[in-house]
């Protein structure tokens, strides 16, 4: 099974940035904690993190046939981007959406998510671990639609 991880805008700072809502482990250590349970679920793994919203949506282009499911967390792109969701949309692939953060507990510009309607499922709240409950979920999906 080929999963897409794609993170967006600003998660490159991720341990850096923020850490009481982000967590202090890197991009770098949340890409190893993804690619551990990847293998651990017998899923392939391609991850990406881009800042510009045209290089996210080339990913994902690029990407249809080799993927069966995309795990996404989108960043700030999230609550604006129908260029994203647009692109999502027509791979016609599975999208779990994930975040660090728990958005709904914010300020209120991170309550909507224009992502989401197109998507499986969010996962937010969890920190790293949303990454992790997300890839299962993804995969069960997958697994019972294949
Ligand atoms: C985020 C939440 C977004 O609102 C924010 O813009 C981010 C990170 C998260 O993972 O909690 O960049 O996606």
């Amino acid at each position: 099974m080929n999963v897409l991880v794609l993170h967006g805008p600003n998660l490159n700072l991720t341990g850096f940035r923020e850490p009481e809502l982000y967590g202090r482990k890197s991009l770098g250590e949340i890409d190893d904690l993804i690619q551990k349970t990847a293998r651990e679920l017998g899923i392939e793994c391609r991850i990406l993190q881009s800042n510009h919203e045209g290089v996210l949506i080339d990913t994902i282009q690029e990407h249809r046939s080799w993927a069966e499911g995309i795990l996404i967390n989108p960043g700030a792109l999230t609550h604006t981007s129908y260029a994203l969701r647009d692109a999502l949309v027509s791979v016609r692939l599975p999208v779990v959406e994930v975040h660090l953060s728990n958005v709904h507990a914010r300020e209120e510009f991170r309550r909507t998510s224009v992502i989401s309607p197109v998507t499986l499922g969010q996962v937010v709240g969890f920190g790293e671990q949303s990454y992790l409950l997300g890839l299962r979920g993804l995969q069960n999906i997958i697994k019972s639609t294949s």
